[in-house]
């Protein structure tokens, strides 16, 4: 039975899709019609939500659309879990807990730097920045999204492939933007946790603050079980997003990851896994 609180609750609230927007090859948009939390405030850019579904798993996603009374999450279809989210259809329920973490600080004039689904965490965030300027990679053309919903801004794109923008990777981009004369006052940045690393070391740099989003595993997202821990750091509580500043203190930050297990691997084992 779907419930009506709206009320911020542990527990998964049945909540039912709304509509779908198909972003792309396996992308997709889920929409909710109502607030996620009880005090009518809509989520802080770059805050998540547990997504639950019975008999398979429950994993985060971030908050990608936020309105008055709506809210979506996009989720890219690699594994188990998001390629049982891709077969559901408009109507159908799904368990929701949060929203969870601490999101962005909005500062202007700003760069967004987003690596593949990473764009997804950075949504909400571009919505609410004066005219940021978008450094956006994916693989391949195929993996590119919101290209239409962010049409009025100034997008650098880049894949690996070249098959769409420069070939090559965001970081380049970000390099030849940051040794131009143009005047940025923030970097934000999601996406993989490799490319992050290089952004924060050029944000040290150039002596520019940005703010980073981490995609560890996560089981409980508010801070008990510890498998999302990069050092002493929680991600679902302390972050997901983190300064520059902290993450250039952290040794495990872009070297290793957790398993679903819990257990500490080098990413290059993360990878392989
Ligand atoms: C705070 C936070 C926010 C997140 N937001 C989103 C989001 O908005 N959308 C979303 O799709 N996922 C998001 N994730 C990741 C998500 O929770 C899942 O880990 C991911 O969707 C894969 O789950 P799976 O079970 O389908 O595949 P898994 O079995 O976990 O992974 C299958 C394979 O794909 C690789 N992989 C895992 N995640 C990705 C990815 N995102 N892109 C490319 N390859 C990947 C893995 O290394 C593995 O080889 C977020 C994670 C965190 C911590
Ligand atoms: S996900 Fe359990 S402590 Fe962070």
């Amino acid at each position: 039975m779907e419930t009506n609180c709206s009320c911020k609750t542990d527990v998964p609230r049945v909540m039912t899709i709304h509509r779908i927007l198909e972003e792309g090859k396996g992308q997709c948009s889920f929409f909710f019609k109502s607030f996620l939390n009880g005090s009518n405030k809509p989520p802080q850019p770059g805050q998540f939500v547990m997504v639950w579904l019975p008999g398979v798993d429950e994993k985060p996603m971030a908050i990608s659309y936020s309105t008055d009374n709506e809210f979506a999450f996009t989720a890219q279809s690699v594994g188990p879990f998001t390629q049982a989210l891709t077969r559901l259809k408009r109507g159908d329920r799904l368990g929701i807990r949060g929203p969870y973490g601490k999101g962005f600080t909005i500062k202007n004039p700003a760069c967004v730097v987003a690596g593949g689904v990473g764009i997804a965490s950075v949504a909400t965030l571009i919505d609410q920045l004066q005219d940021p300027l978008i450094i956006y990679g994916t693989r391949s053309k195929a993996q590119l999204i919101y290209l239409q919903r962010y049409k009025k801004q100034e997008m650098l794109i880049t894949t690996d492939d070249g098959s769409h923008g420069k070939k090559g990777f965001t970081t380049d981009v970000l390099v030849e933007v940051l040794s131009s004369n143009k005047t940025i006052k923030m970097i934000y940045t999601c996406g993989p946790e490799i490319m992050m690393k290089k952004v924060v070391a050029l944000c040290m740099q150039y002596m520019i603050p940005c703010e980073a989003s981490l995609e560890r595993y996560m089981s409980c997202g508010f801070g008990v079980c510890g498998k999302c821990m990069v050092n002493d750091k929680i991600t679902c509580i302390d972050g997901p997003v983190f300064s520059g500043k902290v993450l250039s203190t952290l040794s495990e930050f872009g070297a290793t990851a957790r398993l679903k297990s819990g257990r500490k691997v080098s990413l290059a084992e993360h990878h392989k896994v």
